[in-house]
């Protein structure tokens, strides 16, 4: 091809075309469609001794309350060039709320989740039914419902929202209404209605029989997690098979009227290691994160290797080969935006190196 430099012509032509707003496929086709995945999006890791201090002090100088709506600073991505994605589809951020405060309420197109870390103390309410938060604690709101948090305590808490924020952006899907500017609901029960009438295993209330799109449990409980991943290790240990690979317990999050995930963007799940474990390679299509929920360990990102511990945040960008590997033994919580990739069969794997 005869070169812009050299050729009028050609030079011309290439002004011409940025005069009517066209763009030639050929001067750019490996950006546009690359041989393999070669996301912008870098792999990378937020440490929660950094980030939990800089939303205390967001604590003592931004007020949470209607327009700003929430304390949140999310992750922005490296990559990405200063956008507030922790990856092309996912939004991860830490929310602060300080004694006493409420964030109020109001309802997106936008399917979110909270993750706890630590502490307790904070209620959110979702479409009217509160809902305790606590460590471990794996919390739904999904697209649509109105949801608002109140903290009833004289001290702060912190946790991690997910959100499929950047997909919403980009494909322009977004819905927004504000709601109460309190809660619609200040009560503050152990456990919320949606849990008494969908979360005892096995057992699907006959109410509600056909499936829905998003899972009705509005809190998986850190008890239940805990404890079906001690009892995958244990039945390893008794020589039955239980677990993905040695070491190497896990959980899926789901939706009792589908069997499937919890939300239509986002899947969730909790991964524990025993001590001396390091996980197989692999990449997958679509984007990861992930949060260390207890312990230490290190994640092996593309060429690199992180040491990370209790808190710390870790994206997996599409393609890029990880695996985690523990001398102490780690628990993590994942989330990822494999329905999506499922969903339009886009979704690819690869184990191994
Ligand atoms: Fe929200």
């Amino acid at each position: 091809m005869t070169s812009t430099d050299t050729d009028p012509a050609l030079k011309l032509l290439y002004r011409d075309f940025a005069a009517e707003h066209l763009n030639p496929l050929w001067t750019q086709r490996g950006d546009l469609m690359p041989m393999t995945p070669s996301p912008k999006a870098v792999p990378f890791v937020w440490k929660w001794s950094t980030l939990y201090p800089l939303a205390q002090r967001a604590g003592e100088l931004v007020p949470v309350g209607r327009g700003g709506e929430r304390r949140a600073i999310a992750l922005a991505n490296p990559g990405l060039g200063g956008v507030p994605y922790a990856s092309p589809t996912l939004w991860a951020a830490i929310q602060y709320l300080g004694p006493r405060e409420t964030a109020p309420e109001h309802r997106h197109s936008q399917n979110a989740f909270r993750f706890v870390v630590e502490g307790e103390g904070v209620w959110t309410v979702v479409n009217g039914d509160p809902v305790a938060m606590r460590r471990g604690d794996f919390l739904l709101t999904p697209g649509w419902h109105f949801h608002g948090h109140h903290n009833e305590t004289d001290h702060p808490m912190a946790w991690i929202d997910g959100l499929d924020i950047p997909f919403a952006h980009y494909a322009d899907t977004g819905f927004f209404e504000f709601g109460a500017d309190g809660v619609t609901d200040d009560s503050m029960p152990d456990v919320s209605r949606s849990e008494r009438l969908w979360a005892h295993p096995g057992l699907r209330p006959l109410v509600g029989a056909s499936a829905t799109i998003s899972s009705p449990i509005a809190c998986y409980r850190w008890a239940h997690t805990d404890a079906a991943l001690r009892e995958q290790l244990a039945l390893e240990d008794e020589g039955y098979s239980a677990t993905t690979e040695p070491g190497h317990a896990a959980i899926r999050y789901t939706n009792p009227t589908t069997g499937g995930d919890v939300m239509p963007t986002i899947r969730a799940e909790f991964h524990r290691l025993r001590p001396g474990t390091r996980t197989a390679t692999r990449r997958d299509v679509g984007s990861s994160v992930f949060q260390v929920f207890d312990g230490a360990a290190t994640y092996h990102l593309g060429d690199r290797s992180h040491t990370v511990e209790t808190g710390d945040l870790i994206v997996a960008p599409s393609w890029v080969p990880w695996s985690v590997e523990t001398d102490s033994g780690v628990d993590l919580f994942a989330f990822s935006d494999a329905p999506i990739m499922e969903r339009l069969h886009l979704d690819r794997t690869h184990e191994g190196a």
